[in-house]
């Protein structure tokens, strides 16, 4: 662990306006550096230009506007323009799955090509984008290629730990900050530019530093998928999860966090961060079997719903059911991942009515699901009316607020399947409500 160096605004340019991209920018023009965020997409350029936002993260809009208006935060759709005027180059493009789990670096070789192509002197070229361990080196590669007038540049690894919906506040307020490098004048750049943000700064070098944001977000995977399946044993057995949880998280030695039984994780990050590293593991001959395990677990914890929602309504066909949260954790309109999509396409396939609503995840929930006649969307009281079921399936705040007794007035039958154990079993069943949570009896 490093001491930080001085906190002189630094000239930043970050490549790719995406859900790690932009918070990353205008959280670096906030800290009091000089922001150009680019991306290829023109359209969000120009959005941002005039200061909307493309996403939905909570807080970023003010954040945004007030950078924009103190000149430190600006946007641009070219690469060319962004680099000569830049003294660090953050890459946060997505890094996609391919099928067969590998990280789709294409883009993240273009943008190193264009970099190259672009620079007009010494540059620290950062990747932020989740990237398998020695994509640095190959950064640094394609770099030395392009960049035809043989300029100096080093390539630093800095992976973001950046949870959607507390995107912000992970970012001001980091555990800890992570970088890997070559040289100590990359090592000193980074230490500026991260000098206002107060947490343990470890440095090392880019393999190991790509290598911890693989094997943080692997973990933190396998413990979900762990107490997912703690919380299959305990409902049989009559035994409470959230009460196993609680227990096991005050030991110090394993923490409360992460620790949620539900419907498993979604997202952008986990179920392609685990992919990628038991590939990236398989290519090294090595079989990463446990987390193997922790990706099959999860595949079916988000199916276990419906099992339930067969055991109360018997048959699902012709059935009206109510969907209560899209996105694939709250506060987010991310649908990327999302056990919603499954499920929902699952209710379906056996010809139920479906009705949906979330707080801000249901236009891009039109676009994945299409137009499906079965499929319908509403406000949440409209869309549990004459329903034969709830479905919770993601967390909102304002579920865990609404009137649930008038909810189980609206319903035809109560039955309430509630996928993140968001209510109080004992409550519920007071209420009138069938209910079934995970994990819990
Ligand atoms: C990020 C990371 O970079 C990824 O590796 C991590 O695992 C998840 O989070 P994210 O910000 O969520 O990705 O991706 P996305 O919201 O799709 O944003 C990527 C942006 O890059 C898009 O706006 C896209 O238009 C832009 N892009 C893509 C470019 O500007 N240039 C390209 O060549 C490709
Ligand atoms: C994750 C990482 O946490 C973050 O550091 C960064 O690398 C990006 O990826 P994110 O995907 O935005 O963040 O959300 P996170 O809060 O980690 O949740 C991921 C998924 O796990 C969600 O679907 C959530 O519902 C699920 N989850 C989380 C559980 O099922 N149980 C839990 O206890 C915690």
């Amino acid at each position: 662990m490093k001491k930080k160096g001085s906190s002189k605004g630094v000239r930043i340019a970050i490549v790719g306006s995406g859900y790690v991209g932009l918070v990353s920018g205008i959280c670096f023009a906030e800290i009091g550096h000089s922001v150009i965020c680019v991306d290829n997409n023109k359209e969000k350029i120009k959005k941002l230009k005039k200061g909307l936002m493309p996403i939905y993260e909570p807080g970023l809009d003010k954040l945004l506007k007030k950078n924009m208006k103190n000149g430190r935060l600006k946007f641009s759709d070219s690469v060319k323009k962004a680099v000569p005027v830049s003294d660090a180059i953050f890459i946060a493009v997505n890094t996609p799955p391919r099928p067969d789990g590998s990280c789709d670096l294409q883009y993240v070789e273009a943008v190193s090509r264009e970099v190259a192509l672009s620079m007009n002197g010494y540059k620290v070229i950062v990747e932020k984008s989740t990237v398998p361990a020695s994509t640095g080196q190959k950064i640094k590669q394609t770099v030395k290629i392009y960049n035809k007038k043989n300029l100096p540049f080093d390539v630093v690894s800095n992976p973001e730990f950046l949870r959607e919906g507390k995107a912000i506040g992970d970012f001001l307020k980091p555990d800890r900050i992570v970088i890997g490098v070559e040289s100590k004048k990359a090592e000193e750049l980074m230490h500026r530019i991260y000098a206002p943000v107060k947490a343990p700064l470890i440095v090392t070098n880019t393999e190991t530093s790509e290598l911890i944001k693989h094997a943080s977000n692997s973990f933190l995977a396998t413990k979900i998928s762990f107490i997912n399946a703690v919380a299959n044993i305990a409902e049989r057995v009559g035994a409470d999860i959230k009460d196993i949880s609680l227990a096991m998280g005050l030991d110090k030695r394993i923490g409360g966090r992460f620790l949620d039984a539900g419907i498993g994780f979604g997202g952008s990050c986990f179920p392609k961060d685990v992919l990628a590293f038991i590939h990236m593991a398989h290519e090294e001959g090595i079989d990463f079997k446990l987390l193997k395990e922790v990706y099959g677990i999860n595949e079916s914890q988000r199916m276990t719903v419906i099992d339930k929602l067969k055991d109360i309504v018997w048959n699902i066909e012709g059935k009206k059911i109510a969907v209560w949260g899209l996105a694939f954790k709250p506060d987010t309109d991310d649908l990327r991942n999302a056990p919603a999509i499954d499920i929902v396409r699952e209710l379906l396939k056996f010809n139920a009515q479906v009705c949906v609503y979330d707080p801000v995840a249901m236009d891009g929930f039109k676009k994945i699901l299409g137009k499906e006649k079965n499929l319908k969307y509403a406000q949440a009281m409209t869309a549990v009316k004459g329903a034969d079921a709830l479905m919770l399936l993601t967390e909102w705040e304002e579920f865990s607020k609404a009137d649930m007794k008038k909810v189980k007035s609206l319903m035809r039958v109560p039955a309430l399947i509630d996928g993140r154990n968001l209510y109080d079993p004992a409550k519920m069943k007071k209420l009138g409500f069938l209910y079934r949570g995970v994990g819990r009896v």
